[in-house]
């Protein structure tokens, strides 16, 4: 697979692999076959695999852990810390205080079983420690060897630009996809500006965009879909006008429709690494095909006329969700 340049001269796989649904969100979990995507992930030549402390809480971090010991393959992970989540509840606390970072960092070091870790993102910001604070203790783990880069999610430009300031941020993560294009006012032009990378986080608008939830649509036991404005019937009903463009696009071209939701993102700028989320090997390797795929001009077009054409129903979170989100 192609690889793309975030910033700071940090090279990953044109996609990455999100890991966070092989612990919770979207359903029961099945280790053994987690295990089979992430070897199988590596193996496509997917070399950049995104968890986060708060995934499980811990699970995740865990079960990359056993995978990277088995020394299968070499591959760059992204970890996050900065949510504080009791296990079973959604509900958190921000915190980035000096000391809770470090403990954190320290942590995932020990569950992922590796000596440094390849990107360490601040998971959402904390309104109470002045961003300058925080990238100065990110800057110390970085001097210390613990993280190689540094790594931001959810934040606002003004943010950005401020962060940058203190010591170089190698890459954002914010949700972006065909329904979800907020990024694309202020963040992406100041990521392009200060030579920061982009990872485009729920690519596939958390399976919405494949075309896989008809509105109405009932979730399993404890899928966090169920709480989200945008997959309640009403608004579903409303956002499947996009789904159906995208499925015109894809069957026209043989495609499946995850296939064109990550190759509109692909295409939106070399910076750009999505990183589709799955816990299964038929998902993986379909998404994976995405990177072979080139849009025509008609289908870009199509595709620009339906986004701004359609108006997207629902915010993509909760209040509670939205805690520290374009801090
Ligand atoms: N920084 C942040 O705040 C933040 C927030 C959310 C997510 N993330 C990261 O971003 C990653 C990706 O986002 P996401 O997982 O939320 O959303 P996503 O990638 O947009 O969608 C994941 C969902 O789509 C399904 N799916 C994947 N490929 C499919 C295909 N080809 N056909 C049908 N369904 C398919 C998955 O199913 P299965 O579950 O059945 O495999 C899963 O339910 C996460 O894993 C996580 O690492 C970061």
């Amino acid at each position: 697979m192609d690889q793309r340049r975030l910033g700071q001269g940090l090279t990953v796989s044109a996609l990455g692999l999100g890991c966070m649904g092989m612990s919770e969100f979207y359903g029961p979990r099945d280790d053994r076959e987690s295990l089979d995507v992430l070897a199988r992930a590596a193996d496509l030549g997917v070399d950049f695999f995104d968890t986060a402390d708060t995934y499980g809480p811990h699970h995740n971090e865990e079960l990359l852990g056993q995978f990277l010991s088995a020394g299968r393959a070499p591959v760059k992970i992204a970890t996050k810390a900065g949510i504080v989540r009791s296990p079973g509840e959604y509900r958190r606390r921000i915190d980035n205080s000096p000391e809770y970072l470090r403990r954190a960092c320290e942590a995932s070091l020990r569950r992922l079983r590796v000596d440094r870790i390849d990107l360490y993102y601040v998971h959402r910001l904390d309104p109470a420690q002045p961003v300058e604070t925080t990238m100065e203790t990110l800057a110390a783990l970085k001097a210390e060897g613990k993280i190689a880069h540094i790594g931001l999610c959810e934040v606002s430009a003004p943010t950005l630009r401020r962060a940058h300031a203190v010591t170089p941020v190698t890459a954002i993560q914010t949700e972006y996809s065909l329904w979800t294009r907020e990024v694309e006012a202020e963040i992406l032009p100041t990521c392009r500006a200060l030579g920061v990378g982009f990872v485009a986080y729920s690519p596939l608008g958390r399976g919405f965009l494949t075309g896989r939830f008809q509105p109405g649509a009932r979730f399993e036991e404890g899928d966090f879909r169920a709480s989200l404005p945008r997959f309640a019937p009403d608004n579903a009903a409303g956002n499947a006008a996009l789904v159906e463009v995208v499925r015109d696009i894809a069957q026209a071209r043989g495609a499946t429709l995850a296939q064109i939701a990550l190759a509109w993102l692909l295409d939106q700028g070399p910076d750009i690494v999505p990183i589709p989320g799955t816990k299964r090997l038929k998902y993986l390797e379909e998404n994976t095909k995405a990177t072979q795929i080139t849009l025509t001009d008609a289908e870009r077009s199509t595709l620009r006329d339906a986004v701004a054409r359609l108006p997207v129903l629902g915010a993509r979170y909760t209040e509670e969700g939205m805690k520290g989100v374009n801090a």
